[in-house]
Order: structure tokens, then C-alpha cells, then sequence
């Protein structure tokens, strides 16, 4: 982690990439804090390789700085910004063997057979695969396939390791393997990591920050909880997990509770974090999970939670968990996803809401 005056690892300056008329990445500003693993997270084409490719020189920014260790290397030559690349394709030589795939990076720099031998080795142990020097990338599985090419990014002590959705063409459950070993690895390397992905999942479970873009643009950054809980605009609220936008517009703000009159009528409280005044047209946003449904003729309201009554139009049974789209009035709906706590709710039945006030996140509407 970065310490008093040390500068941050990987620094954007109001970095700009445009390709003819397309702008691919928008005046970026970012830091990276020395040993951190940050995720690149956001849709197809939002500009999340070509940010990349910039830090690794294989794109010229048209506009902006990128330093590292406070310096910039705009003009830095690709082989001497000692980086560590991995891709989707792991792309190693096929008619190498796991030695010289693993040993190639370390060719071009001024160290000794006996060294070159060594830090293969110690690469190999890493990852977890010792003693597969002398077979083919053919002779190796998928996963393994794409720790080799993990063994050949570290190898060289990158001072930054680039990952361009490495895990994507691993199916899902290696993917989930393959997650806690880069995260491993990268904890104990202390290496640090950009890792580009548009799976919320991966995002959430291994950075310590993330960088939401959508359109070349900086949308958010945080850490995993401010992301999910506390996302900025409606659409890094959707687009990290299931989220409802409930219309409605603030009638009263208190110490404590900012208090919006929704589409339906009822009056909901969010917890008041600032920034909202009587009048403000505001999109509330709760997660799925957040609330809890229960039979109409059985709920006893708890003081302090927001309550309101709908009928399940309907369901999809999921095993540990049940997700429900509940009819409100003045034809709204919203999803609920229930750890079946309860029996399994029945297409019709009437049923009353509950979810706290801390749960509710206001952002303007839009
Ligand atoms: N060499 C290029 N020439 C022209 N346009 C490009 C080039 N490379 C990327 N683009 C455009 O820049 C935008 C950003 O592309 P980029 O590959 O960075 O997206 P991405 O976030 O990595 O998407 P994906 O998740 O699909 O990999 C896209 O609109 C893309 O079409
Ligand atoms: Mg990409």
C-alpha cells in the first residue's frame, strides 16, 4: 500500500484515446496504489482494453500522461516498461516447450542461464504446476494452459501486471477456481494488478478498487462495498447486481431520514446521507435482496422499516433462493430475490414489504 510521499504505481493523466472518430477512452483520471489489484469493470466496447494497451505501449494515447513510479513513459519502449501482460487467449508459443514459453521473457534481459533456470522453476512452483518443464502447451489443460502463461507474466518481477480478461474462456466453474488463484498469487507477489473484466462477479470478489466505465468514460471508482452499495448514477447501479429504481420525489428531509413520496404513493425513508432537499426528483435504488416479503394476513410492521403491500405476479424457484416480481400499486413491479426464509409464495397471493431505510440508496433522477 502506498506510504507518505510515495507516488501511486500507475498514475492516468487526463489520458484520451481516439481511433478516427471514436473516442475509446474519455480524459481519464486514475491512481493506482502500489500492490493493489484494480479491476477494469463495464460493458463491451466501454474502452477498458485500449486503457490497457496504453499502459502497456501497444496504443499511443492521443491525449494525456500515463506515469509510472511517478514518471512518464509515454515514450517509454514497450520491452523496457518491464510489465507483465496475460490475455483471454493465453497466446503461448505452441512449439515451445513450458520452459521456453516461461523463460522467453527473461531472454532479452541480461540474466545467466543458471538464473534463467532458477526463476522458471520458482515461477512453475508458484503457480502451482512444478515439474512440467519439458511438455507442450498441448500437453496441458486449459487452466493449466492459462497458469503457464500466469508463470510467464511473473516471471520477469513485473512492476505491473496486465490482465485482460484472462479467465473468460475457462468455463464457469475453473473460471471460480482460476479467480482465487490470481488473487492468491497476486496477494503474494504483493504485484501490482490491472485486471479487466465485465463480470461483476470477478470485480466484487477480487479488487481493492474498481473502475466502472461505460463509453470511454470514468463512471465510478471505490472499493467493491461503495460500488455495489453506494453507486453514483443508475447505471453503475445496474450494472453491478440486481437493483430496482424506484421513482419519487422528496416531501421532507430530517436529521436522520430523507422521506420520498413513491409512484404508488407510500411514503418511503432512506437514511440521510446528504445532498437532498425538499422537492428533488430522485431515483431510489434497493437491491433486490434487500427486501423482505411476508404472507399480508401474518406481517407485523417493524418501527423504522419501510413497509408497503403488493401481490407476487410472479416467480422463478431458483433452489437456495426464490426471486419474486411483486405487483405494487399504480402498476409498478419490483423484483425481490428471497433466501427462502419463508414458504415459497404462491402467483396471486398478497403479500407485505419490508426494507430498512439504510438499504434505500437515493441518487438524482435522471
Ligand atoms: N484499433 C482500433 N481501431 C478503431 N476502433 C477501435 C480500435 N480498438 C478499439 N476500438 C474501438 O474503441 C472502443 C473501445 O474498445 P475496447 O476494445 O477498448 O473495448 P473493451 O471495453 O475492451 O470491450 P470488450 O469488453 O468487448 O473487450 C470500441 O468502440 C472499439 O470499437
Ligand atoms: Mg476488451
Amino acid at each position: 500500500m502506498a506510504t507518505g510521499n510515495k507516488p501511486p504505481m500507475v498514475q492516468f493523466k487526463g489520458i484520451m484515446k481516439r481511433f478516427g472518430k471514436v473516442v475509446a477512452v474519455e480524459k481519464m483520471d486514475f491512481d493506482i496504489e502500489e500492490g493493489s489489484l484494480v479491476t477494469l469493470l463495464g460493458p463491451s466496447g466501454c474502452g477498458k482494453t485500449t486503457l490497457l494497451r496504453m499502459v502497456a505501449g501497444l496504443e499511443e494515447p492521443t491525449e494525456g500522461d500515463i506515469l509510472i513510479k511517478g514518471k512518464r513513459i509515454n515514450d517509454t519502449p514497450i520491452h523496457r516498461r518491464n510489465l507483465g501482460m496475460i490475455f483471454q487467449n493465453y497466446a503461448l508459443f505452441p512449439h515451445k516447450t513450458i520452459f521456453d514459453n516461461v523463460a522467453f521473457g527473461l531472454k532479452y534481459r541480461d540474466v545467466s542461464k543458471n538464473e534463467i533456470e532458477k526463476k522458471v522453476t520458482r515461477a512453475l512452483e508458484m503457480v502451482r504446476l512444478p515439474g512440467v518443464e519439458n511438455r507442450m502447451p498441448s500437453q496441458l489443460s486449459g487452466g493449466q494452459q492459462q497458469r503457464i502463461a500466469m508463470a510467464r507474466a511473473i516471471v520477469i518481477e513485473p512492476d505491473v501486471l496486465l490482465m485482460d480478461e484472462p479467465l473468460s474462456a475457462l468455463d464457469e466453474n475453473l473460471r471460480e477456481e482460476m479467480r482465487r488463484e490470481v488473487d492468491n498469487l497476486q496477494q503474494m507477489l504483493g504485484v501490482t494488478t490491472i485486471f479487466v473484466t465485465h463480470d461483476q462477479r470477478e470485480a466484487l470478489s477480487m479488487s481493492d478498487k474498481i473502475l466502472v466505465m461505460k463509453d470511454g468514460r470514468k463512471q465510478q471508482e471505490g472499493g467493491p462495498e461503495s460500488v455495489y452499495n453506494e453507486p453514483v448514477n443508475h447505471f453503475v447501479a445496474g450494472f453491478l447486481g440486481h437493483s430496482n429504481f424506484i421513482s419519487g420525489e422528496v416531501v421532507e428531509v430530517d436529521d436522520s431520514h430523507v422521506h420520498v413520496r413513491i409512484e404508488t404513493g407510500d411514503i418511503l425513508f432512506a437514511e440521510n446521507k446528504g445532498g437532498f432537499s425538499k422537492g428533488d426528483a430522485v431515483e431510489m435504488i434497493v437491491r433486490a435482496q434487500r427486501f423482505d416479503a411476508f404472507p399480508k394476513e401474518e406481517f407485523k410492521p417493524v418501527q423504522g422499516l419501510n413497509h408497503f403491500e403488493g401481490r407476487i405476479k410472479d416467480r422463478s424457484y431458483m433452489g437456495g433462493e426464490v426471486s419474486y416480481f411483486i405487483e405494487l400499486a399504480a402498476d409498478r413491479e419490483i423484483h425481490i430475490i428471497s433466501m427462502m426464509r419463508t414458504r415459497l409464495y404462491k402467483i396471486g397471493e398478497a403479500v407485505s414489504v419490508q426494507v430498512a431505510p439504510h438499504h434505500c440508496h437515493l441518487i438524482p433522477a435522471e
